[in-house]
């Protein structure tokens, strides 16, 4: 679309005040509203949806234990910014067009403050899923310091809330992340990555039909979503003003169905220090880091001594991933660094040498294992779409897991695509992958492996909720259910599959 780059500055988005606050509880309201906002200077304002009149919604940040109360407040208008496809689950005409309810992505959380997908409610809660059963949210915040997310996750039409704007950051902190003098204040900075087609009249643009359209539906999902720009905090390819110095950048992969693997073009290290749900054992220097939708990294870059200098933060994530096409020249930038501040104080910030400890859980300790496939479909008008251990949302539940047991789920891909898989409520870690025969698997259904075990990747070492399950490979993962029972989902992050058939309960059980 021709937009230039680096003309408009990093937006950071404002942290939340609760409503009040004492010494038990944390009170907040949250609406979700339409409203118009400038996402790249070249343009006409955008109409976005967005939490508390801000996309990305505002940051909310809490103490590791603390008890927080969250009213979410749907006051959208009633008509969707983005065209309906009636064919998908939970969507149909017999629902209202504009539902929402919110996640927040990697809580340990009761079941009915999770979002679950049918327990949406509409402007005013005049109307509401068969499984909603809660105004007032409560969280229980049980995880150490992490970088979380909150984000739509209605039935049918995840892609498209989430794609207009409903998303934000929830950031939880705790002691041991205080002590450990890493870049705070202004230089702890939040980025969410995602991707975007604009119109000419700066409306944001959302397919109606696939690339072979569906001539028997007016509107059709799409496969996959793949936008022509990189939106950062919501701005088009925006530019940071950084002081010759260590920064904490915390990196969320927002997009709908795009994988980012992001480094810098000066081919300095980034030093991971944290992955989805928290604080590595060690910091990691690494040249690159792949993120799937969902996924998220803590990193530390350091700008001493590069005064003066534009560093640009780039992409080179095939779409869709891993075999697809190469970004271009738009979607393989995504932002600018520009070291012009002057150092305000001496930087005494540090990487630590150590973070936090990282138990391995052993294998031994688990009671049952599941054997989970990821499988390709053809629907009835011959849209190909993706399931879990072939069965679709509205079958029975299956996987039913004991409060305090530990499973280790075997991930078997089929598909061609990688999917990051992601499940509510736990942590997990990944044990490893193994390459295996899929024809061997599809004709007799048997796992016959055709490589040694592949250790997780370092940036994958530490506590995980969204894990890239690859193609012809088998991703094993571990994890205790629980502190809650009830409720739950496992589903598959890229919104156009999630939308589509590759999600599925699950319920925790005495
Ligand atoms: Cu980030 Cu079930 O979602
Ligand atoms: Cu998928």
């Amino acid at each position: 679309i021709g937009l230039s780059k680096f003309v408009d500055e990093l937006p950071i988005p404002p942290v939340l005040q609760p409503r009040w606050k004492n010494k038990f509880y944390t009170y907040y309201e949250v609406n979700m509203t339409e409203f118009k906002q400038s996402l790249h200077k070249e343009l006409n304002d955008t109409t976005v949806w967005g939490y508390e009149g801000s996309y990305p919604g505002p940051t909310i940040e809490v103490n590791s234990g603390e008890i927080v109360f969250i009213k979410w407040m749907n006051d959208l208008p009633d008509k969707h910014l983005f065209p309906i496809d009636y064919t998908v689950h939970g969507a149909g005409m017999e629902v209202p067009e504009v539902r929402t309810v919110v996640h927040l992505h990697g809580a340990c959380v009761e079941w009915e403050s999770d979002g679950y997908p049918e327990a949406w409610f509409t402007k005013g809660f005049q109307q509401v899923g068969p499984y909603f059963r809660k105004q007032i949210y409560r969280y229980d915040n049980c995880n150490s310091a992490c970088t979380l997310w909150y984000h739509d996750h209605a039935l049918g039409i995840t892609r498209l809330n989430i794609y207009a704007g409903l998303a934000g950051f929830y950031f939880i902190r705790d002691q041991r992340e205080r002590l450990l003098n890493l870049p705070c204040g202004k230089y702890e900075i939040p980025l969410m990555l995602q991707d975007r087609s604009l119109n000419k009249d700066g409306s944001l643009f959302y397919p109606k039909q696939p690339d072979s359209p569906v001539p028997e539906l007016e509107t059709s999902i799409i496969p996959e979503f793949f936008g022509n720009t990189i939106v950062v905090n919501g701005k088009v390819h925006p530019f940071l003003k950084v002081e010759p110095r260590k920064y904490r950048f915390r990196l969320l992969n927002g997009s709908n169905s795009r994988f980012f693997r992001i480094k810098l073009d000066s081919g300095q290290l980034l030093y991971q220090i944290a992955t989805d749900s928290g604080f590595m054992e060690y910091p990691i220097g690494v040249k690159e880091i792949l993120l799937a939708p969902a996924e998220r990294a803590e990193i530390i870059i350091d700008f001493a001594n590069l005064e003066d200098k534009h560093i640009i933060m780039i992409n080179d994530a095939p779409t869709p991933f891993p075999t697809g096409a190469p970004p271009d020249e738009d979607t393989g930038t995504v932002m600018q660094f520009s070291v012009t501040l002057p150092l305000s104080s001496v930087d005494t910030s540090v990487i630590p040498a150590n973070m936090a400890p990282f138990p391995q859980i052993n294998e031994q300790l688990s009671s049952n294992s599941r054997y989970l496939t990821l499988n390709d479909n053809r629907d009835q008008y011959g849209r190909e779409f993706m399931l879990l251990d072939n069965k679709e949302w509205g079958a029975p539940i299956s996987e039913n897991p004991k409060l305090g047991s530990t499973e280790i789920w075997y991930l078997i891909n089929l598909t061609g695509d990688s999917h990051p898989i992601h499940l509510h409520l736990i942590d997990f870690q990944i044990i490893d992958r193994r390459n295996f025969d899929v024809d061997k698997y599809n004709k007799e259904g048997v796992i016959h492996y055709t490589s040694p075990a592949i250790p997780p990747e370092p940036q994958e070492r530490g506590w995980k909720d969204t894990v890239r399950a690859n193609p012809e490979q088998v991703t094993r993962i571990i994890m205790k259910f629980g502190p809650f029972t009830g409720l739950y989902v496992w589903h598959c992050h890229i919104l156009e599959h999630e939308d589509y058939e590759m999600m599925r309960p699950y319920i925790i059980v005495r």
